[in-house]
């Protein structure tokens, strides 16, 4: 498994088993089956300490240091850890303060921690243990004589997963009488290269459950089998099995009891079969596998799209998570937008590519995931195609295949392709994985046709030697992959378009970016990019990552459109985070050279209602508010203004106050601050305000600034003040919006 770094930018920092709590919120107290000692009887490791029910305690890892255990390497440190570790997620299930946490120094530290020997006088030994399950390399062992003669390890193998410690236990009765010690070992540095453990003692009952491997078989009469999700409940391993085999695994919160949401899994492929869930543990008496319900329609069908966080003209899943746009592309039609999917939490995790299609760019309709993770691993971003030519014969000439580029994010983590020629049900390419892996972790293909070397090229994100790269590769057929060249400095999600200079005719540049939106623009031979810029910044405010450009738009559209995940976190709703409207994206001329601009797609103007026009006004110091009386609750604002010197032209939208400062001309809104110049003495400034967020463009675009925020529903009033001297207006027009969303 890869061992993906973490990104200091990316507030859901980076990766595997390291998203913060923000994004992946993880157990309450979890439903402890075992009877570990109580609280307020410390071990302190000296192997002595009998608790209340008689039981003996190993240790409970509640000192300041591991007392008579020594440890080796630089994964332990010199005592317990009190909970998650840097970078790591939300770490529970432990008992009391202190526990044993690998995860020192990330995963790539390694070491052992071993107990003084101890007599074997039970015939149980129970623990609590959690982190990877790497055979061999992350565990917990008992030695009797230097011999390994039991051993557990954490459930963890794939990106994703939890840090629940859970109960577990060795049956030692053949043992009693036998001198032994315990050794927690770590030799394990790529993802999930950790292991966490607590509460080691010896009982004289046998610890009851958990139950491993419980399994529900379904006759399939529904679409959907509905599993019910508690949020922050401890992550059980959700198999689904047909004829007895694995289809697919799935990190599940499962409710024990009221859910918080219903989570669809879509089993209509096997109608009138069966079908069978298989839960890898849970604890003794839990009633999750009985909640599980069958349905035909999706869950609570009529007050989809009405939900009080639900961004109305921005994209956001029916249920579960979503992180980057994956696959933008123009085929038969229709826009198609994939994206990173958990169908199954509220965070991050079991990644599966969501698919949703428009025709217009604002009114998207989901349809249903079309990659689930696979022993390949979970399905990490990447790009679509279509295949004009069917160079890579996955189609036909009459009918081209649309092409995903994927990553497998497994161990190795490698390249794929899937492919469609209708645009709805995707098909691995068998031949799988098409790039196999340059360094762990490399991942989110962004692939185009290059027309002048007549073959396709993937700039790829490659870390190598610590140092974040994008790789370019190319091929003449999708499936055979050649190294072409590597530009440094960027990380993840690279994108790479090229655009015509605005104003000088006949002038075309090339843009990298990736995932934090910073870009440079050059030349490319078809090899090799060559930046003639600086690195610039990107955007301007917060919560974007990961954007891409749309592939294959008609030439006679001729624009670069551009959609980024918009980081809305909608807490309480039974889906999370959102994407931005659909951005075109220019390179302008400016004095300082090109540089990109930002608009909002004129696509969106079909969302107006009510428009108000206030035509050339002006607004001085204690004049009275010209938007007052206009109320919206959905809000296209767009200004163009001619602010005296040093005065502050505010724009009070719902509560956000975004403040021009002309004395500087910056743009002030919700703590951030951004240049945003004059152009010849105007300022034009268009702001979306959604029920998730403010997207802001001022400059021509050369400044975009996208907000996460929710506005209190009571106030839907939008003001003008001018402090310091007089704004001239040249316009000023308000709309109110529609919902993109179908009518109920
Ligand atoms: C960016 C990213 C990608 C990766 C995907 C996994 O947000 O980390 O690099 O492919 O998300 O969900």
């Amino acid at each position: 498994m890869p061992h993906l770094e973490s990104n200091p930018s990316s507030p859901r920092s980076l990766l595997l088993t390291k998203r913060p709590a923000g994004r992946l919120i993880l157990a309450l107290a979890m439903v402890m089956t075992l009877r570990f000692a109580s609280s307020g009887v410390r071990a302190d490791n000296d192997l002595v300490v009998i608790d209340h029910q008689g039981d003996r305690v190993i240790a409970d890892f509640e000192g300041p240091d591991y007392g008579r255990w020594t440890a080796t390497g630089d994964a332990f440190g010199s005592g317990p850890a009190r909970g998650a570790l840097p970078g790591q997620m939300a770490v529970d299930g432990f008992q009391g303060k202190g526990l044993v946490n690998s995860f020192l120094n990330g995963d790539g530290s390694t070491g052992t921690l071993t107990s003084p020997e101890f007599r074997i006088e039970r015939p149980y030994i129970a623990f609590l243990i959690g982190g990877g399950r790497i055979p061999g390399k992350t565990a917990l062992r008992l030695l009797v004589e230097d011999s390994v003669v039991r051993e557990a390890s954490g459930t963890n193998t794939q990106p994703g997963g939890t840090e629940t410690l859970s109960p577990e236990f060795w049956d030692v009765s053949d043992l009693q009488g036998r001198t032994a010690r315990i050794q927690i070992v770590d030799q394990a540095t790529g993802g999930w290269g950790h292991i966490n453990v607590d509460q080691i003692v010896q009982s004289d009952r046998k610890p009851a459950g958990p139950t491993l491997n419980a399994t529900r078989a379904f006759q399939v009469k529904d679409r959907y089998l509905l599993l019910p999700i508690r949020n922050g409940a401890p992550k059980r391993v959700v198999t689904l099995l047909v004829n007895g085999s694995p289809v697919v695994r799935n990190d599940v919160e499962l409710a024990d009891g009221a859910p918080d949401w219903w989570a669809p899994m879509d089993v209509g492929a096997f109608k009138n079969g069966s079908v069978t869930l298989q839960v890898d543990r849970l604890p003794a008496g839990s009633t999750a596998l009985d909640g599980i319900q069958s349905s035909e329609a999706y869950p609570d069908a009529g007050g989809l799209y009405r939900e009080p966080l639900r961004g109305q003209f921005h994209f956001s899943p029916r249920r579960g998570w979503n992180n980057d746009p994956n696959g933008l592309v123009f085929f038969n039609g229709e826009y198609h937008l994939f994206f990173q999917h958990n169908p199954y939490g509220w965070g991050w995790g079991n990644m599966h590519w969501g698919h949703a299609v428009s025709r217009d760019l604002v009114h998207w309709e989901e349809l249903g995931d079309v990659l689930a993770p696979d022993p390949l691993g979970p399905m990490f971003s990447g790009s679509a195609v279509v295949d004009l030519q069917n160079t890579s014969g996955l189609g036909s000439k009459e009918h081209p295949p649309l092409v995903l580029i994927y990553t497998a994010a497994g161990d190795p983590t490698v390249q794929c392709l899937a492919s469609s020629t209708e645009g709805r049900r995707f098909t691995k390419y068998s031949g799988n994985p098409v790039l196999r892996q340059v360094t762990s972790g490399n991942r989110d293909p962004k692939v185009f046709w290059h027309a002048p070397t007549q073959r396709w090229v993937m700039p790829l994100y490659v870390e190598t030697n610590k140092v974040h790269t994008i790789q370019f590769f190319g091929s003449p057929n999708l499936k055979d992959w050649t190294f072409l060249s590597r530009t440094d400095g960027y990380y993840e999600c690279p994108d790479f378009f090229e655009l015509p200079v605005a104003g000088s005719e006949g002038t075309r540049k090339w843009v990298l970016t990736a995932a934090s939106s910073e870009y440079q623009v050059g030349t490319f031979d078809g090899t090799r990019f060559t930046p003639e810029t600086p690195k610039l910044p990107g955007h301007r405010g917060r919560g974007f990552y990961a954007a891409q450009t749309f592939s294959d738009l008609p030439a006679s559209d001729g624009r670069r459109i551009q959609i980024g995940w918009f980081q809305t976190e909608t807490k309480g709703m039974p889906f999370n985070q959102s994407m931005t409207v659909p951005l075109e994206l220019r390179l302008a001329a400016t004095a300082e050279g090109p540089r990109l601009t930002w608009t909002p797609v004129r696509e969106l103007e079909a969302l107006r209602k009510s428009p108000r026009s206030f035509g050339a006004i002006q607004v001085a110091p204690g004049n009275p508010n010209p938007l007052a009386g206009v109320n919206a609750e959905l809000v296209e604002l767009r200004a163009d203004f001619e602010p005296g010197a040093n005065t502050e032209t505010i724009f009070t939208i719902r509560g956000a106050r975004i403040t021009y400062h002309a004395g500087t001309q910056e743009l002030a809104v919700q703590g951030l601050r951004a240049p945003a110049p004059l152009q010849n003495g105007h300022q034009r400034l268009i702001v979306f305000c959604d029920r998730t967020g403010l997207e802001i463009f001022a400059s021509d675009g050369l400044t975009y600034i996208p907000v996460p925020f929710q506005p209190a529903s009571a106030d839907q009033s939008l003001a003008i003040e001018c402090l310091g001297g007089t704004s001239k207006f040249g316009s000023l027009d308000v709309f109110e919006l529609r919902s993109a969303w179908p009518e109920p």
